[in-house]
């Protein structure tokens, strides 16, 4: 028997390479060695979304996303969190068990304080419960994320260990586990790659638009001539991510030496970027004409998922002497 995997993207709308290389690549490079429960956390995008048209597009979107990128159906169980009731129900039982000074210390809610935030729901509040219910239900080994779901995951452990303590051991601790060169992949800006810092590359977005934004990018005014730093530069940090070798090596080594412009530089990074988003926004494409293959993969993983969070949900409630 493989070991599980467990994890999940928010349908906000614009996939990102942030989300490529955070999450879906490491998703990628495990779907042989593992069993894995891959979801679309649609329930937890309600906390960011009022508007029912784009939240259901959305949901599509980043069920299309998985496939386009290559995760097989066959291997990979993909669902989508709202179809199981038990992610919800066991997030109750969790809150139960939880203390608001645990949750008082989630970064999201901190943030939302910081700034200041008049009326904060209590879905983000409570954000990291429906995130270890999600987690925990699937009793995995691993969970791939992006560092910034670090903490949340560790949460997610914490919750475990208390369930464990009062009711006896139902719960394996989960590991996170975060791809130790894609820690936090960095936006146009040089910030995090985040939808809500507007500084994202999107998987599928259309090749004028992705022009506009690598031509855009930020650079100092040293001149083509001028030697320059690869290791501080926005442009070559995405080459890293898109460029293969042995072009990226040659590209660093025409930095150091001088006699390259920034716009060759870009120039060369929108080539790599569309080599690398050619294919996966061609599947997008197919995938687009074909929405009802997307809807059964999803109506095929709930129930597959159903049969693991049920069991879990049955084991808790046993449990708790529900
Ligand atoms: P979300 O939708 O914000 O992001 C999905 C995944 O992409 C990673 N990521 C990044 N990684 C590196 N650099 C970046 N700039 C970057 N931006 C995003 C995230 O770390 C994440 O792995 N709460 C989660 C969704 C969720 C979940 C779960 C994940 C709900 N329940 C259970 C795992 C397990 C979220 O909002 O991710």
């Amino acid at each position: 028997m493989k070991p599980r995997l467990l994890s999940g993207i928010k349908p906000t709308g614009n996939i990102h390479l942030g989300n490529y290389f955070g999450a879906m690549r490491q998703f990628l490079r495990l779907q042989d060695e593992y069993e894995c429960y891959i979801f679309i956390a649609d329930l937890h995008a309600l906390n960011q979304i009022h508007n029912p048209a784009e939240l259901s597009q959305n949901i599509l979107e980043v069920a299309k996303a998985y496939l386009a990128v290559g995760l097989d159906p066959q291997k990979v169980t993909l669902f989508r969190q709202s179809s199981l009731p038990s992610h919800s129900e066991l997030c109750w039982i969790f809150n139960s068990i939880t203390s608001m000074g645990l949750l008082e210390r989630a970064h999201a809610y901190k943030d939302a304080v910081a700034k200041g935030e008049k009326s904060i729901m209590v879905g983000l509040f409570d954000y990291p419960v429906l995130m270890a219910a999600d987690i925990l239900l699937y009793k995995p080994a691993v969970v791939p994320v992006g560092e910034d779901q670090q903490q949340h995951v560790e949460m997610a452990e914490d919750i475990a260990q208390r369930f464990n303590h009062l009711f006896g051991e139902v719960f394996p601790i989960p590991k996170g586990i975060i791809d130790p060169e894609m820690k936090t992949v960095m936006g146009l800006d040089g910030r995090k790659m985040s939808k809500s810092y507007g500084n994202v590359i999107g998987l599928f977005e259309d090749a004028e638009s992705l022009r506009k934004k690598v031509m855009s990018i930020k650079t100092d005014s040293r001149t083509p001539e001028e030697p320059k730093d690869p290791d501080s530069c926005t442009v070559f940090a995405f080459h890293k991510l898109l460029t293969p070798e042995p072009a990226l090596s040659e590209l660093a080594r025409r930095y150091r030496e001088g006699g390259i412009s920034y716009k060759e530089s870009k120039e060369l990074l929108y080539e790599s970027l569309m080599n690398f988003l050619g294919p996966i926004q061609a599947k997008k494409a197919e995938l687009d004409a074909n929405p009802e293959y997307v809807r059964q993969v999803l109506a095929e993983g709930c129930t597959k998922a159903a049969a693991i969070a049920d069991r879990t949900l049955e084991e808790v409630k046993k449990a708790v002497g529900l």
